[in-house]
């Protein structure tokens, strides 16, 4: 029968973020539905500090070496997700004050998983998540240690590395005007470097009634003019209202604050079943019209069981925000976006 990656060929790839319990094929069914539907894979948790180099002078490659096999032996396109970030960082790496150390820990972090993986993985998030929504910079540990400059280097270790992968900056609320500044003036200033930098990946991390598709668009046409490849990374749509009406730094405090909402709703109502599909019709439908400037969608999960936004930005809810429900059926939102094809 039909499937994404069959309807978006010549497109665009379409992809998937995976986890463990996937990449170890636990279940030969799950594997198989992979398969069929998605053409590209990102590494949800694996590929990330805490787990590829949990201690100084240790690297694990155990299942990121899976991680790669699986994407060899289903003939997809394998993403590296993500070399410097500021999150789940091993404490090793997080604890780091001094600048000529953190320099040289940062190089020996990007060039051995680099060469590692030289020819075998696609494209690399070298940099995630560095500025703010306002357009500074994040005041992280390598912001600290290293200074600005950090965000170059990193793209500079990773193309020595491997001279022929693709190399990504990412991050979410990259429709946000300010924040969309700040990005766009980093990329320039790796660019009048001369340091490669191939594209930009959107996270997509996004509502039923935000960001607006025009700003959607806004943005992927000013990422694009810089020369580079837009991806949008780790696409979902959230079918819950914003926890307490809240957003940003107000529902982080109170998650902090391990403040729970009551389980709702239960199941998705019918009524925003449809909103979830015409969402995802109008989000479709605008990639399409750009397809020449996106290279791959790749959504944050499978299905709506692995979807980091159950319990998240605020714990006791469960959310839907994929197009395979918790038994892997379509939903109204995959039939609706295929039919645009
Ligand atoms: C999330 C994973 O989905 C969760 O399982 C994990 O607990 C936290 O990280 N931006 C990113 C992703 O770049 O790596 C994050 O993934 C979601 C936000």
């Amino acid at each position: 029968g039909a499937s994404l990656k069959d309807a978006f060929n010549g497109d665009f790839y379409i992809g998937t973020a995976l986890d463990v319990n996937q990449i170890e094929e636990k279940d030969p069914k799950v594997t198989q539905f992979i398969s069929k539907e998605f053409n590209a894979i990102t590494a949800e948790n694996i590929m990330k500090s805490m787990f590829v180099h949990p201690q100084k002078d240790k690297f694990d490659f155990e299942t990121t070496d899976k991680y790669v096999a699986f994407g060899k032996k289903h003939n997809m396109f394998i993403h590296g997700h993500t070399l410097i970030w500021h999150s789940q960082l091993p404490k090793w790496f997080s604890e780091i004050k001094d600048s000529a150390e953190m320099n040289a820990a940062f190089e020996n972090h990007i060039t051995t998983i680099v060469k590692k993986y030289k020819g075998q993985i696609n494209s690399w998030d070298v940099v995630n998540e560095a500025v703010n929504d306002d357009g500074s910079l994040r005041k992280s540990v390598f912001l600290k240690t290293l200074g600005e400059d950090f965000i170059a280097k990193a793209f500079q270790l990773a193309a020595a590395a491997d001279p022929k992968v693709d190399l990504y900056y990412n991050d979410y609320s990259m429709t946000n005007p300010a924040k969309r500044e700040g990005v766009i003036r980093m990329v320039k200033k790796i660019q009048e470097k001369g340091v490669k930098i191939d594209g930009i990946g959107m996270q997509g991390h996004w509502h039923l009634d935000r960001p607006t598709i025009q700003e959607i668009e806004k943005s992927i046409l000013a990422y694009s003019n810089l020369g580079v490849k837009v991806a949008i990374t780790e696409l979902d749509v959230s079918a819950l209202p914003s926890p307490f009406g809240l957003q940003g730094a107000e529902v982080s405090q109170r998650f902090e604050n391990n403040e729970k909402m009551n389980p709702y709703p239960k199941s998705l109502p019918d009524s925003i079943q449809v909103k979830l599909a015409q969402r995802y019709e109008d989000i479709f439908k605008l990639f399409l019209k750009h397809k020449d400037k996106i290279s791959r969608v790749t959504f944050w999960g499978v299905n709506d069981t692995q979807s980091w936004l159950n319990d998240f930005p605020i714990r006791g809810r469960t959310d839907y925000p994929l197009l395979f429900d918790a038994n892997l059926q379509p939903k109204k939102a995959y039939y609706q976006v295929l039919s645009l094809k």
